[in-house]
């Protein structure tokens, strides 16, 4: 097997972290390419159960190397913490490389996230609050400081020198306490210590293991309607989390992608604020969330929950070109009577079956929905895709038929094992 990206097709949290943990097994490298400790990723193993927010989750593989690509901003205390839970679990971390030019989130990014988020009122984005949108502010505005800059101490104090004053003028207007040169330096070069050996190129090493043929998995992060170009804006993360940002993100060469795998719940969910056409603000919401247990893996805040939005999902494997899909969370609508799923919107009164990329004409659309029978059979314990029940079959048809992708992994539990292969992915 070789390149595969493995995408969130609408707002995050559809499950990549089991999906990735699952081709892991049988990957030689797996790399983040985009976000950073916003990202919360579930992965369920013989070791237990874990929450990865900054390394890949192939980590837990033994033979993948892992590896933080340039796209990516790095919370270096979160990195070295989750460096230290995998090592204490016997697991090797000397396969584990971050890019030098991946830019580092420190603490005053999470200052200014929580001083914007604040500033906002009502308009807040909801934000993880660490320090994403800030970090990747600094990056375009040419101020960031990169992994490689802890190398090289003069370099760093310049650097950090600079970085400080820029930021004191930004946290001076918000009213914050401003950031200490001298306090930010010894953090750095404590970080630089520590984290000195995984630090190098590592586009590099991508494009080796795929001009060999090796199997290299993307792990993306977020979702396609959280992407900073394509998604909800201004209601989004401050990454390219499509496949697109593959090739910025972790500096391999365009074409190099052979899959591009979409991973969709069941129905769908969102964290923090902006439009969710399908959003269910009743008890089948309530129901929904309770069953799932939808709550972030980042911040533990509520996600919001509604019906299968299918005009999101077809926009997002047109949008990524993705090659096939992965369903995931079919068990929790195990004991719906009926299910429904969005097919397209009515805006101002007519039937619309794009997704609008104007986040006023998103506001006010409405869900047209198409309702078919539930399957009231549980699910978790089938692994073959003609054992589902014949409603959930013909559930999971409709939704292939209505993206226009093909759902060849169907997920029923959060384990490694609870899976249905229903294709092989290329
Ligand atoms: P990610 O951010 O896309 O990696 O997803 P998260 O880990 O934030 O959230 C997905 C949640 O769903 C985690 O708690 C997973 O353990 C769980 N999960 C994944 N697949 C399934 C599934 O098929 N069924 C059920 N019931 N849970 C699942
Ligand atoms: P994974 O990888 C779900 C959301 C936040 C907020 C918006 C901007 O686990 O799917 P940020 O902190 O990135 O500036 O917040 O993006 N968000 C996520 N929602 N899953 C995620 O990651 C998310 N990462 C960011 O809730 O609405
Ligand atoms: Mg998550």
């Amino acid at each position: 097997m070789p390149a595969i990206v493995v995408i969130g097709a609408h707002w995050g949290d559809e499950g990549k972290g089991k999906i990735v943990d699952m081709l892991s097994q049988s990957a030689d490298m797996v790399a983040r390419f985009s976000g950073g400790d916003n990202a919360g990723h579930t992965v369920i193993n013989h070791l237990g159960e874990f929450s990865l927010h900054q390394i890949p989750t192939g980590i837990f593989c033994p033979n993948a190397t892992c590896v933080i690509g340039n796209g990516a901003v790095v919370n270096a205390e979160t990195a070295l913490r989750e460096l230290e839970l995998v090592e204490g679990l016997g697991i090797d971390v000397s396969r584990f490389h971050i890019s030098d030019q991946a830019q580092l989130v420190l603490p005053y990014h999470l200052m200014l996230d929580g001083a914007e988020e604040a500033y906002r009122g009502d308009e807040a984005i909801g934000t993880t609050k660490r320090g994403i949108g800030p970090a990747y502010t600094d990056k375009v505005g040419r101020v960031g400081l990169r992994t490689g800059d802890l190398l090289d101490t003069d370099e760093l104090a310049a650097r950090l020198g600079r970085a400080v004053q820029t930021i004191n003028i930004r946290l001076q207007g918000y009213g914050a306490k401003p950031a200490s040169f001298p306090e930010l330096f010894k953090l750095c070069q404590g970080y630089a210590q520590r984290l000195r050996l995984y630090i190098r190129p590592v586009g590099a090493l991508l494009n080796e293991a795929l001009a060999k043929g090796e199997t290299v998995i993307f792990e993306g992060a977020q979702g396609t309607l959280l992407d900073l170009d394509f998604g909800t804006y201004p209601y989004v993360t401050s990454s390219s989390t499509t496949a697109q940002g593959v090739y910025t993100g972790a500096g391999i060469r365009p074409r190099a992608l052979e899959c591009v795998l979409g991973v969709f719940k069941a129905y769908t969910t969102r964290v923090g604020t902006g439009p969710m056409p399908t959003e269910l603000l009743d008890e089948t919401g309530e129901l929904i969330r309770q069953r799932a247990k939808e709550f972030g893996t980042t911040t533990g805040r509520a996600r919001r929950c509604g019906w299968f939005d299918a005009v999101a999902g077809r926009y997002s494997v047109d949008l990524n070109g993705m090659t096939a899909g992965a369903l995931t969370r079919l068990d929790v609508l195990d004991d719906f009577p009926s299910v429904r799923v969005c097919v397209a919107y009515e805006l101002d009164g007519r039937r619309i079956e794009h997704f609008p990329t104007n986040q006023a004409t998103l506001d006010r659309c409405k869900p047209i929905y198409e309702e078919l029978p539930g399957w009231l059979a549980p699910t978790p314990d089938l692994r073959q895709f003609d054992q589902l029940p014949q409603n959930a079959r013909a559930y999971i048809r409709r939704l292939e038929e209505l993206v226009g992708c093909e759902m060849r992994l169907i997920s029923v539990g959060p384990r490694r094992d609870e899976t249905i292969h229903a294709k092989p992915l290329l």
